[in-house]
């Protein structure tokens, strides 16, 4: 426990509800209310503690001593009895047993790994682009960021489930990190048979020679993974993997759109697609919530704080503070905030698989850029409900051949 002395006050308390449809679709205002009222707000309907601000997320993010993942990274404490989910064995662990675990899964995505997957990233990218430009208007969300992300992430993982399990599994998953809902109760039957097959997809027989999955199973054969734990990493894979890096690709595209200078200056110096991509995800965070608890009674931020309570990191908002970030709502290709956002998370459990959704982004993007003179709408975009994942649901764009 820190200096107890003297108490400090309880954080401000916010009445309202963060996970109103409404708000879910635009959520920015009410973040901007969070973050003023404090660093650390209480949200009385749900009980947790929002962290707000993001020099107080990173802080909560980097120490697990006084901010366990151990009572799961969503709302609900998955140590209360009649608990309704396994504990991932790699996002809800502490160190020190997540340090080795997490060593043999950043084996498997190693830069050398990555690397070879790249030229077939590519030519995925390449071919896709080719008949995007050729349809001229095309539907963003489905035609680029859903057709290529769940072409080329599963075969690198080397699972064979069908495709549309990817994104209605992740919908569940994403929405279970929140309250549950309505919202939640929705896309768990919309996921319909899917949730009962959903770890068959996994096993050891689904998987194919030489993807991320197969070089699980054999560091689980050679003891970097307890036995039996194999099976639950491929899953974590999909669960962080599949619909962020979408949302991620969606939203670049849709501010490249928007943002026509910024166009411009890919046109001029391609390598920029980088930042492009890594400011989207500043912008519009595809993760909004990460949960911590705290692990005892603690002062925090200037605030006095209860033990083994619910503390949500809210990713998004952080990502738009402006004691960090000037003008945070702008989308500036030339920010260079990589390593410093918090949208792959920080500390111990920051994001394994980052390296991998930046190569998939700035294949697609490169290749649609070097392809299109301009990019524009064709119609309006909206979002999907989630209660923890920001992603477009439509997106209509016209690409300009060059
Ligand atoms: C734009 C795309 C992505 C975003 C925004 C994202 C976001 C995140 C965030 C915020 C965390 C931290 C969770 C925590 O602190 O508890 C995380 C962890 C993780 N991500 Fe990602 N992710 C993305 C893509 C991927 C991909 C492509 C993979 C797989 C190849 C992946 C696999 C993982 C895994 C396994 C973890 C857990 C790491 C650990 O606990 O040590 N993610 N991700």
């Amino acid at each position: 426990m820190t200096d107890m002395q003297t108490k400090l006050p309880d954080p401000p308390v916010f009445v309202g509800d963060p996970f109103d449809e409404q708000v879910l679709r635009n959520p920015h205002a009410l973040q901007d209310e969070l973050r003023e009222l404090g660093g650390v707000v209480w949200i009385e309907k749900y009980g947790y503690y929002a962290i707000t601000r993001h020099e107080e997320a990173y802080r909560v993010l980097s120490d697990h001593a006084r901010f366990t993942s151990e009572g799961g990274i969503g709302l609900s404490d998955i140590r209360d009895p009649g608990a309704w989910r396994p504990p991932s064995p790699i996002t809800e662990v502490d160190p020190p047993v997540h340090t080795t675990r997490r060593r043999a899964l950043t084996k498997v995505m190693s830069p050398k790994v990555l690397r070879g997957w790249r030229e077939s990233f590519k030519a995925e990218a390449e071919a896709l682009a080719d008949r995007l430009v050729a349809a001229g208007v095309v539907e963003g969300v489905r035609d680029i960021a859903e057709a290529y992300v769940l072409k080329v992430f599963p075969d690198a993982v080397g699972v064979s489930a069908p495709r549309e399990a990817f994104t209605v599994l992740g919908e569940v998953n994403m929405n279970q990190l929140g309250p549950n809902n309505e919202i939640t109760k929705r896309s768990i039957e919309a996921a319909g048979e899917h949730v009962a097959r959903y770890e068959s997809y996994f096993q050891r027989q689904a998987t194919k020679p030489g993807g991320f999955a197969r070089m699980i199973y054999e560091a689980e054969d050679a003891g970097e993974f307890e036995q039996g734990t194999a099976g639950f990493h491929v899953r974590s894979f999909f669960r962080a993997g599949v619909d962020s890096t979408i949302s991620g690709i969606g939203h670049t595209l849709l501010m490249l759109a928007q943002n026509p200078d910024q166009w411009a200056k890919l046109k001029q110096n391609p390598s920029l697609v980088k930042g492009a991509f890594e400011e989207a995800i500043r912008v519009e965070a595809p993760i909004q919530l990460i949960c911590r608890t705290t692990t005892e009674a603690q002062d925090f931020a200037g605030y006095s704080l209860k033990p083994r309570t619910k503390v949500g990191c809210l990713i998004g908002c952080a990502n738009r503070d402006p004691r960090k970030f000037p003008n945070p709502g702008a989308f500036d290709v030339e920010r260079s905030t990589a390593g410093i956002h918090v949208a792959f998370g920080q500390g111990p459990h920051n994001c394994v698989g980052q390296n991998t959704a930046r190569m998939e982004a700035e294949c697609i993007l490169g290749a649609i850029l070097s392809r299109v003179e301009r990019i524009e709408l064709a119609g309006d975009f909206d979002y999907k409900v989630n209660n923890t994942l920001r992603t477009l649901r439509k997106l209509p764009l016209r690409l300009i051949p060059a």
